[in-house]
């Protein structure tokens, strides 16, 4: 368990708590309490109720999937969007916009522009930034993944482009996903798919992190995956490779879990004993894409029971990483149904977020809210 935290931030605790309405189930809380709460830009802030230093985030969303739908840009242009971007949270993570495909669309061009907005949002409200990703198997641009470079020539790509991204944004990114993905579910590493590994041997993983060390000392550095939330094949690589970096002296800070949760598969039930045993070995860790998918059949919503079972699952996410010392950082992959990856990505599955595409929020949003309000008052951190 957590050690006690600072009582200064107990202090106006457990009027936050009061504020948030007794919504778990949701169907508790009453009608007109939770209606004025579910009002858009309403008066509850995650950000505000959380324990002082743990970061609550969310993905930005821009590039990617987005590209495709029929709605401009999100982050620049959805006013209410970004009001609540601002409002309700207090770590970004940028959802494409750090990624190799949209960041150097081509070889020795950079695109910084929607990168530097987030950056500076960030800045502009007090927000932390989690940078996300330098060494990947997937969208990596054609020029990159089709091109025909001799084994030194891509060594040398990679260190410039760790060099001028970490570089550029030195000293305003706490931590950076430097490698994601970089194992099979049998724990095997990604030789195939993974260009830098498959090339130039799994001794790059580390070089990457050497590089992004030097590009920002100050930056936490970290291993990211899906699929890593419980004890197993793979998250026993992750267990096994941090070592092997600590013992080689190689600089890694953090190990992250993904959690893109279905109601499908069950909630991790180890995922607090699998965060903690990173933990021991003295690294950090976070819960870095928080979403809950389900199956709801195409024109209908969500059942009752079905939104409750969601939002159970939210709430054990962050009981999770809330129990474990060194896990500071929780975000959530969007927070709104309306820019979700999901439903593009996971075909009859969807409403994975805490609120819905008008941005009203689910029971899910009130678990959250409800458990970072509880932590912060009997948990202060300091
Ligand atoms: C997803 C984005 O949300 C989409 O917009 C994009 O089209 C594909 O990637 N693991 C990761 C994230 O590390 O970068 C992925 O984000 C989701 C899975």
């Amino acid at each position: 368990m957590k050690p006690t935290r600072t009582v200064a931030a107990v202090l106006g605790a457990s009027a936050l708590l009061a504020a948030v309405p007794a919504a778990l189930p949701a169907t508790a809380a009453p009608a007109a309490e939770r209606a004025a709460a579910a009002a858009p830009g309403g008066p509850l802030a995650l950000r505000d109720l959380a324990p002082e230093g743990f970061r609550i985030g969310t993905a930005v969303a821009g590039g990617g999937h987005h590209v495709d739908q029929p709605y401009p840009d999100p982050f620049p242009n959805d006013r209410q969007y970004r009001r609540l971007v601002g409002q309700q949270f207090s770590s970004l993570s940028p959802e494409n916009q750090m990624k190799w495909e949209f960041i150097h669309p081509e070889q020795g061009t950079y695109r910084f522009g929607p990168a530097d907005e987030i950056v500076r949002f960030a800045q502009r409200h007090g927000q932390v930034v989690r940078g996300h990703t330098l060494l990947w198997h997937s969208q990596n641009p054609a020029w990159l993944e089709e091109g025909e470079f001799t084994k030194p020539q891509l060594r040398r790509i990679l260190r410039d482009h760790i060099r001028t991204v970490v570089g550029r944004y030195k000293g305003k990114i706490q931590q950076w996903d430097v490698a994601n993905e970089i194992f099979l579910d049998d724990g095997s590493l990604r030789t195939q798919d993974n260009i830098w590994i498959r090339e130039l041997g799994p001794g790059i993983i580390e070089d990457a992190f050497r590089w992004a060390h030097q590009a920002d000392p100050a930056a936490k550095l970290f291993f990211n995956d899906y699929g890593v939330e419980s004890d197993n094949a793979k998250s026993d690589a992750y267990y096994a490779l941090v070592q092997e970096f600590q013992a080689k002296g190689v600089p890694v800070d953090g190990f992250s879990v993904q959690a893109h949760l279905s109601t499908r598969y069950g909630f991790p039930g180890d995922l607090q004993a699998n965060l903690q045993r990173f933990a021991d070995l003295g690294v950090e860790t976070a819960v870095t894409e928080l979403d809950v998918r389900m199956d709801v059949p195409v024109g209908e919503q969500p059942t009752r029971a079905q939104q409750d079972q969601q939002a159970d699952y939210y709430r054990q996410a962050l009981e999770a990483c809330l129990s474990v010392e060194g896990c500071d950082s929780f975000t959530l992959w969007g927070f709104t149904d309306k820019y979700s990856w999901v439903p593009v990505f996971f075909q009859g599955e969807g409403f994975a977020t805490v609120m819905t595409e008008d941005f009203r929020r689910k029971p899910a949003y009130y678990a959250v809210a409800y458990r970072l309000a509880e932590a912060k008052a009997s948990y202060p951190r300091g």
